[in-house]
């Protein structure tokens, strides 16, 4: 960790943290909720690793007051969340169950009255799960009624929502929900799962003319990127890490900036008009980094064009994914020079790591690593707008130790520790960090308060 201050951010930068309602909300089924796919995903035996399931979770859902004051409490000026799509339609159809819409609106307004801007994600992989049983995103259908959703929820937070996210992270969802299995809903399809990336960017581009006819805000969406590193030097290895950087990070980006699919998708599901839908423009571009990927040409009987390797000679996370900060300016910069003029604004949407952080006989939690971790990758953000990127805002995942998806509650990414078994909350020396080292060193002095 260093003890330099933190250089000069723009003004107006806007400093924030990001959660997801399955992972933090809880209360499963009240008011309403109709099931999700990672409902029935936890629910099924062997697919989380310590056997946990979102049904209570942080149980935000019920004390979202106090954590909005944990917002308050570390000065952001934004707040990522995603609304739980099975609140607002149980089963993904028809009109919208207003207990789920009053959720957020009090959610909303308690966030404005605190001075912090909602953020709003669309879709943070809880699908209903009544829209999977019809075939969910290889279901080309999934793309309007994801439409309809969002005029829903932008028809009563259209005026108070100050950044929309359609989608959060498509490419993961098709991959591990879609391609390996790995996440809800389960399917090992691996390339067969590529009708879910035309069928999410779909849904995305009707969501933004959805969106835009209810709400002036800006509107985003939150891609997962990852610079590869390519192992081995022969032209295999070559061809191997551009497969790889076309897959991750290109397939989500290149149709939504108006370029259409990168050569090698011929997707056949695509139908005339689909790519001017998608390619609507956007003001945001939502940029979620956690680490580069090593690639390496596959062994000969392997069902993928690649393999992914470890990276070696870094420090590691308790997810044990190499900890390298310029891995986020380099990416930064790289978007720009693929994308050029455009490429719109960037906000990173999500940056963080999990620790295995305990309380001390004191009661506090000293998180050094995660600090440091941080420290690192803000460092990046600013040297890639002094290399000319336009980035105009980071959040820090997550406000919580929170339910990691197939990882269940072992892995803690929060600013503020979770006792799940009393959901008391303990900011870790980290959230005084990022309140004092960041988000008021980069205030405006203003007056003395
Ligand atoms: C991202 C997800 C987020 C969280 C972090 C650790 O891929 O968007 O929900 O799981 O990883």
């Amino acid at each position: 960790m260093t003890s330099t201050p933190m250089p000069d951010f723009p003004a107006g930068f806007r400093w924030g943290v990001s959660t997801s309602a399955y992972q933090i909300e809880g209360a499963a089924t009240a008011d309403g909720r109709g099931p999700s796919i990672w409902d029935t995903f936890a629910h099924s035996p062997g697919r989380i690793v310590d056997g946990s399931t979102g049904d209570e979770a942080c149980d935000h859902y019920h004390r979202y007051a106090e954590d909005v004051a944990l917002l308050a409490g570390l000065g952001v000026s934004g707040y990522r969340f995603s609304i739980a799509w099975p609140r607002i339609q149980p089963t993904g159809a028809g009109p919208a169950n207003p207990a789920g819409l009053d959720f957020y609106d009090r959610l909303v307004d308690t966030l404005l009255a605190h001075g912090v801007d909602p953020v709003a994600t669309l879709f943070h992989w809880d699908l209903p799960q009544a829209l999977e049983d019809a075939g969910g995103w290889l279901n080309r259908d999934t793309a309007a009624r994801f439409a309809e959703y969002a005029d829903l929820v932008a028809a009563r937070l259209g005026d108070r929502v100050r950044l929309w996210i359609t989608l959060n992270e498509p490419f993961i969802h098709m991959s591990l929900g879609h391609g390996m299995g790995t996440h809800a809903p389960g399917r090992a399809l691996l390339f067969d799962a590529f009708p879910v990336a035309h069928h999410q960017l779909l849904g995305h581009g009707l969501a933004v003319a959805a969106l835009r006819a209810r709400s002036t805000s800006p509107v985003a969406i939150a891609n997962n990127y990852s610079p590869v590193r390519q192992a081995g030097d022969t032209d295999a290895d070559r061809a191997a890490a551009a497969a790889y950087d076309a897959l991750h990070n290109r397939l989500f980006t290149d149709p939504l900036l108006g370029r259409g699919y990168p050569d090698g998708f011929e997707l056949s599901v695509v139908r005339p008009g689909d790519l001017d839908a998608i390619a609507a423009p956007i003001d945001v571009l939502g940029v979620n980094y956690y680490n580069p990927t090593a690639v390496r040409a596959a062994e000969p009987d392997s069902p993928l064009p690649f393999e992914l390797v470890p990276l070696d000679g870094y420090p590691r996370t308790a997810f044990d994914w190499p900890v390298v900060p310029d891995g986020l300016r380099e990416l930064l910069v790289d978007l720009k020079q693929r994308y050029g003029d455009a490429l719109p604004p960037i906000q990173v949407t999500e940056s963080g790591c999990a620790y295995d952080d305990v309380p001390d006989a004191d009661g506090r939690v000293p998180d050094p690593e995660r600090i440091a971790y941080l420290d690192g990758h803000v460092r990046a953000v600013h040297a890639a707008i002094a290399a000319g990127v336009e980035v105009t805002g980071y959040f820090v995942w997550s406000l919580l130790d929170n339910w990691e998806w197939a990882e269940g509650f072992t892995k803690r990414f929060g600013l503020v520790h979770v006792d799940y078994a009393t959901q008391r909350r303990t900011p870790k020396a980290s959230y005084a960090w990022y309140r004092d080292a960041v988000i008021r060193a980069g205030a405006d002095p203003g007056p003395a308060r």
